[in-house]
């Protein structure tokens, strides 16, 4: 694909990306509470021989050394995630002094070396005392505690950040639940609760967006989707129609909500026809057409493909697969819905070692689908590659791969980017290598090695990788500096 000449923008946000838990660590510590994140990994370990979120990479006490590492490599935003548990450990009422404290000392810090902090209200680690009350997300009642929580937060924070995102990935919550959200055993069969829970989140979005809007006059907010474009496996007018269906589910019935204020309507006939749509209470369709979006962040890593999926009886009903060994082709299944569509492995691109499609392409097509739609700016909140990254014994780590995956993306967007897509940021996954979600802390992200592993979190040493280095010419030279 030929790369375009034009430069970017004076003001482009090129920055990178973490969350809270599974950056920070310190997870019981100066009076934060457990969040169900802590909860849910507490024995990833024994389990799966992946690390907790306890000591994660330790930011919590290497944040100012974090900070200083991003202001070296030129980093111009940073997008983090608040943890709610520690800000109000019980989920209400009383503040944690010391947990706000940290986000003060780490967002003076960011504006002090001219890094713009993009804060996420959410990123999968409700209070696990909001669990303990009432289900957390189950219950309609975590809207009215998310709005105590952002209310609070976003005061705290309007002289200081402008950028806003609500909720990070409700599409891959509704995917893979029990791991985002703490579902008990017995509920777990009950596959309409995924889309119950989104409809709480849709709820709590729209509550964030008018709450930016009340309280930050110049600020900007929007959702974090999880999104990968879906193409049919082939030509054959029941695999278009296929990926169309995984679109619609996948990727429209979220789309709509932040931009139309409603559902997608053959998403929502899907669901209804299988009992699985959400309850709709009297007003909460005005409530959510009434959060409107300023923007959009995107987390792209990956495509994906679709195909026919009969509805004979001979598949069953599905949400996800996952690789978690990381080696590759060791994928547990496809998300399957039969009537509707299966996805499927294409053929046409190479992976990641967890089976993750490498597809500079798909970003360029999806910004531009997004954005020819819906015409609001967009930042993209997480790209990157999941790799197992070597430490030599004379402190470097050589990701070659990482540099190419990286510059093709961004290659990729920069051509959106000149076909009219208004894009204000590029936060690669991650600043620095973090806890998986899926994979422990040996599928690393980051720009900056931490010197752990799944069995030993040793003192959590930073490194300057190769990929830094890059970063920080490509950002030096506003992107210019790029080879493609
Ligand atoms: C996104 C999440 O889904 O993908 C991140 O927002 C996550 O939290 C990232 O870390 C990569 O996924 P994983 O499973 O490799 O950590």
């Amino acid at each position: 694909m030929a790369y375009t000449t034009t430069a970017f923008p004076e003001k482009f946000l090129w920055g990178a990306a973490t969350s809270a838990y599974q950056v920070e660590g310190a997870a019981y510590e100066d009076g934060k509470k457990p969040s169900q994140q802590d909860i849910i990994n507490q024995h990833s370990y024994e389990e799966r021989g992946f690390a907790t979120a306890d000591i994660a990479s330790d930011h919590y006490h290497h944040f100012r050394e974090d900070v200083a590492l991003m202001a070296e490599m030129g980093l111009k935003a940073y997008r983090f995630s608040i943890a709610w548990s520690r800000v109000i450990p019980d989920g209400t009422g009383a503040v944690n002094l010391a947990g706000i404290k940290f986000y003060h000392d780490l967002i003076d810090e960011l504006l002090a070396h001219g890094i713009e902090p993009i804060v996420t209200l959410y990123h999968y680690d409700l209070p696990w005392a909001l669990v303990e009350r009432y289900g957390g997300w189950i219950s309609r009642q975590v809207v009215d505690d998310f709005e105590t929580y952002a209310r609070f937060v976003i005061n705290e924070f309007k002289g200081q950040v402008k950028y806003w995102t609500t909720i990070n990935e409700q599409s891959i919550i509704v995917q893979y639940w029990t791991r985002k959200c703490f579902i008990p055993e017995e509920m777990r069969g009950d596959n309409q609760l995924r889309y119950q829970i989104n409809h709480h989140m849709n709820l709590a979005h729209a509550v964030a967006c008018n709450l930016v809007h009340e309280l930050v006059p110049d600020g900007m907010v929007g959702s974090v989707i999880g999104y990968s474009p879906i193409y049919p496996l082939t030509s054959h007018a029941e695999d278009v129609m296929a990926a169309q269906n995984a679109h619609d589910l996948r990727n429209g019935y979220y789309l709509d909500i932040y931009f139309k204020g409603r559902y997608t309507d053959s998403a929502m006939a899907y669901l209804e026809r299988h009992g699985l749509a959400p309850k709709i209470d009297p007003g909460d369709m005005e409530l959510i057409a009434s959060g409107t979006s300023d923007m959009l962040g995107i987390n792209y890593y990956a495509s994906e493909c679709a195909r026919w999926c009969p509805d004979d009886g001979s598949k069953q009903m599905r949400w996800n697969g996952v690789n978690l060994t990381g080696k590759k082709g060791d994928i547990n299944g496809f998300e399957t819905h039969p009537g509707f569509y299966e996805m499927c492995k294409n053929p046409n691109l190479d992976t990641n070692d967890w089976d993750w499609a490498i597809d500079p392409i798909g970003l360029e097509y999806l910004l531009r689908d997004i954005y020819m739609r819906y015409n609001k700016p967009l930042m993209v909140c997480e790209n990157g590659l999941g790799a197992f990254d070597e430490l030599t014994a004379d402190g470097h780590v050589h990701d070659p791969y990482r540099i190419d995956y990286l510059e093709k993306h961004i290659a990729a967007m920069k051509r959106a980017m000149d076909y009219g897509v208004e894009m204000l940021a590029y936060c690669p996954w991650s600043a620095l290598d973090l806890l998986s979600t899926s994979n422990g802390v040996k599928k690393r992200y980051g720009f900056i090695y931490v010197d752990r592993t799944d069995d030993d979190p040793r003192e959590c040493k930073r490194y300057r990788k190769d990929s830094f280095a890059w970063y920080k010419d490509v950002i030096e030279s506003n992107g210019a500096g790029l080879s493609l």
